[in-house]
This record gives structure tokens, C-alpha cells and sequence, in this order.
């Protein structure tokens, strides 16, 4: 504390009290007024000045207050299921509730519910582990926030490619990690090539992350490509690999789902596979979330834990348990009806002059490239960049989309495709009027 007072920020305010609150007519407290004196403060760790709130949320924010003022706002912006999940999993936590022990439970995870996600883990193709090899946490998010500060030493590279899910920024440089961003164009369908990865990982590289099916592209990297890619991380013995394959069980057109150690095996000694009921199960608000991978991490997660949740509470693992144990219908349902939905978005999307998109093959979003637009008016303000294209996107036409910045990808936008059944039509066609009206 010494150390960070010499250096304090001075600027916190001490008020009088509240006989020094500024009353109006009607007795609201408008301000406080003097005596204010200046105090010095501590400042706040290093580690916040690099961390930023999520860039999603903020546009989900505004797009939300458009509406609460009025405005016929359609939301493409964020990336949550449009369904919750079947009635066995609420009966499992009410039977939970009959029984609540009211105690702590373990760092790990229950028995129980490791031993449900093993069978989730067999039918992904994942076999092989024991309860030793996983962990839980809240949410893939603090999965992933906790093996960020279990693999990375301050100063660290850790290198994935681009455009990424928002938070793998975020958390490297909350933890001080080096970032090296793998550039994966449109062009190149936004997949990461075998030689890409090759010249980029190092024995520096302490942490490669990937993720399949992606957010924000919907891309879904095939058997071959999946193979390629695990016979070069097999050549990469000084890196740990993170596979965040939370949409795993979101594959269209029968392509399926695999990972770097069904054709490596020898990657598990390095390799932590991370899934979340959130996206799978409808249930984003639950927060759970699970690892796979090598005993020690799986037991560093687990002593992190130890020092901060404790543990998922009971009836949630309850909740969890049925989910991953329980019929898979909704979940089949639901995958069909993205398939679908994707149909839609994509045929709308390139149908626009314009606009190129990848199609994309899983999860629930597209990853469209409205560059060629850059330049161009809307009314009198110029697009210059996806920043500009989604504001006045908002503003004109009431369709909330995330920049690709957000992303690491300027070029595009993403449109999260789970909004309700009848907003899709209206939204897109809103899109291609936007579009045919920029000069
Ligand atoms: C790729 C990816 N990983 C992790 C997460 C976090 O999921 P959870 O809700 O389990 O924290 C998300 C959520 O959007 C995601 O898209």
C-alpha cells in the first residue's frame, strides 16, 4: 500500500454531508456542494488501466436505450440464444431446492456433475478424460480468465487469430500478456492456414487460443483443416493450447465437430478444451462453465477457484446436470433452426452489391465485409469505417449490429442471427435499404 500511496492520485472529493446537498423545490437532491476538500487516494492496480468494459455490451446498451426512448429498434447485436431450456432442467432445480444442504461444495465441481460432463465430453469425441483432467467455473468466460492467469507469466505471448471473440483481447491485457494477432481475411474465409500457424508460433509462444465454431464469423474449420493444423502444433512443444469450443454442438450441413488431439493425441498433454452451458443449453444466465485438459491445470483452475467462487452452487449444478444428462431435443431443435435462420442471412447478406460473407457454418452469427461502402454518405455523414457504418445503420434504419473492430476485423460487422423469428425478414431487409441508399 505504501508504495502505490507515494504515487497517489489526488482527487476524491469529501462532502460536508447532507446538510451540504443542494435541494430543489420539489425536495430532489440536485448536487452537493461545499465544503469540498481534496483528498489523496490510492490508485487503482495497473492491471485496470488496460482493462476496458466489453464493446458488445455497449452497443446492446445503446440499442436498448433507442428502444426504451421509442425508437423500432431491431437488435443483431448480441450474442445470446433466443431459447431457455427444457423443463427437466427447471424440475431438477426446484427437486434441488427440496433437498438444499446449504453448505459449500467442492472447487472442482461435484462428482456428479464432472462425471455428466464426461459423457458430454465422449459424445464430442473427447474421451479418455477422468474427473482429475476438469474443472468448472462461472461461465467459459472465468474458465477462461482463470487459465489466462494460470498459463501466463506478465509479459507472455499469447497469439490467436483474427477477428476473435472480444474477451481473449481483453483478458491477455488485463493479465499484461504480449498479444500477437494471427490476420485471418475475409478472403481466406477468416480460417487460420498451416502455414500461418507454423511461422507463427515460437518458443515464445506460451499460449495459442483457438476457437471453432467461431465468434464472431460462424466459420467451422473441417476434419482436414483441424488435421493440418494439430501436425503443426504437434511440431510446437513449448505452447499450451486453449480450444474454446463452446459452439461445438452448433455445426450445420453435417460437417461436425473436431479437435487437434483426436489426431494428435499426444496435444492433451498441452491442450484445455473449454464448453459452457450458456450458448448449448440456452442457459447464459446460469453461468457454467468447464475445462478439460492436463491434470495441472486442471488443478490450478481449481485452486484458483478455491480463492474466489468457492465452488457452483448447488442448485445450479443441479440445473447443470440435467442439462448435460437430460434429452438434447431442444438443443437439436434449436441447431435446426439456425441452419436455417443462416439460410437466410447469408442469401440476404450477399445479395446486396456490395457486401461479401464467407457463409458461415456454425454458432449463430455472420461475419459480413461492407468495406466497399467505406467512403460512401449516408446523408451527410461519410462512412469511414464499421464504426460509422453501424452507428448510422442504428440511427437510419434502427438495426443494431457490432462493429468488427470489436473484433479485430474493421472490414466487417457482426449480425447475431437470434433475434425473434419475425425481426429477421424486416431486419435485413432494413440492411439492404441502408445499403442502397449510401452515395
Ligand atoms: C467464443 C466464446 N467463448 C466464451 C464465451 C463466454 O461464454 P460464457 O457465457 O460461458 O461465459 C462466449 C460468449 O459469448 C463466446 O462467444
Amino acid at each position: 500500500m505504501g508504495v502505490r500511496s507515494k504515487h497517489a492520485a489526488v482527487g476524491a472529493a469529501v462532502h460536508g454531508g447532507t446538510d451540504a446537498a443542494l435541494q430543489c423545490k420539489q425536495g430532489h437532491v440536485l448536487a452537493f456542494a461545499a465544503p469540498v476538500r481534496e483528498i489523496p487516494m490510492p490508485q487503482l492496480a495497473q492491471r485496470m488501466r488496460r482493462a476496458k468494459p466489453s464493446a458488445i455490451m455497449l452497443i446492446a446498451e445503446k440499442a436498448k436505450a433507442l428502444q426504451a426512448a421509442g425508437r423500432d429498434i431491431i437488435s443483431f447485436s448480441i450474442g445470446v440464444p433466443n431459447f431457455l431450456p427444457g423443463p427437466h432442467v427447471y424440475e431438477a432445480a426446484a427437486r434441488a431446492l427440496q433437498h438444499d444442504s446449504g453448505q459449500y461444495g467442492s472447487n472442482r465441481g461435484s462428482n456428479a456433475l464432472l462425471d455428466a460432463f464426461l459423457a458430454h465430453l465422449a459424445q464430442a469425441g473427447m474421451s479418455g478424460y477422468t474427473r482429475e483432467n476438469l474443472s468448472t467455473g462461472v461461465g467459459a468466460k472465468h474458465i477462461l480468465y482463470n487459465l489466462a492467469e494460470a498459463l501466463l507469466e506478465e509479459g507472455d505471448e499469447i497469439a490467436f487469430p483474427t477477428p476473435y471473440w472480444t474477451s481473449y483481447l481483453d483478458i491477455a491485457e488485463i493479465v499484461g500478456a504480449k498479444v500477437k494477432l494471427l490476420p485471418c481475411p475475409p478472403a481466406q474465409g477468416y480460417k487460420l492456414t498451416p502455414q500461418q500457424l507454423d511461422a507463427a508460433l515460437t518458443p515464445a509462444t506460451r499460449v495459442f487460443m483457438f476457437n471453432n465454431p467461431s465468434n464472431p464469423t460462424g466459420m467451422v474449420y473441417t476434419r482436414a483443416e483441424i488435421a493440418a493444423l494439430a501436425e503443426v502444433l504437434a511440431r510446437k512443444p513449448d505452447t499450451w493450447i486453449i480450444t474454446d469450443d463452446i459452439y461445438h454442438r452448433m455445426v450445420f450441413d453435417g460437417l461436425g465437430y473436431h479437435n487437434f488431439v483426436q489426431f494428435q493425441p499426444q496435444l492433451r498433454e498441452r491442450l484445455v478444451f473449454v464448453d459452457s452451458l450458456s450458448k448449448t443449453y440456452g442457459m447464459p444466465g446460469w453461468r457454467v462453465g468447464f475445462m478439460a485438459g492436463p491434470k495441472a491445470v486442471a488443478s490450478a483452475v481449481t485452486t484458483l477457484n478455491s480463492n474466489h467462487i468457492t465452488n457452483i452452487p448447488e442448485i445450479t449444478t443441479a440445473a447443470a446436470i440435467a442439462a448435460l444428462s437430460g434429452p438434447q431435443d431442444v438443443t437439436v431443435r434449436q441447431v435446426e433452426d439456425f441452419a436455417h435462420r443462416r439460410d437466410r442471412v447469408h442469401a440476404a447478406l450477399v445479395a446486396i452489391p456490395g457486401i461479401s460473407c464467407p457463409r458461415p457454418q456454425g454458432a449463430f452469427y455472420a461475419f459480413p465485409d461492407v468495406s466497399a461502402f467505406f467512403g460512401k454518405r449516408c446523408g451527410d455523414t461519410v462512412i469511414g469505417d464499421d464504426v460509422a457504418f453501424c452507428a448510422a445503420l442504428l440511427d437510419s434504419k434502427g438495426v443494431a449490429c457490432v462493429p468488427g473492430s470489436a473484433f479485430g476485423e474493421p472490414r466487417a460487422l457482426r449480425i447475431s442471427y437470434t433475434c425473434p423469428a419475425a425481426q429477421l425478414q424486416p431486419g435485413l431487409e432494413r440492411i439492404a435499404a441502408f445499403c442502397a441508399e449510401l452515395r
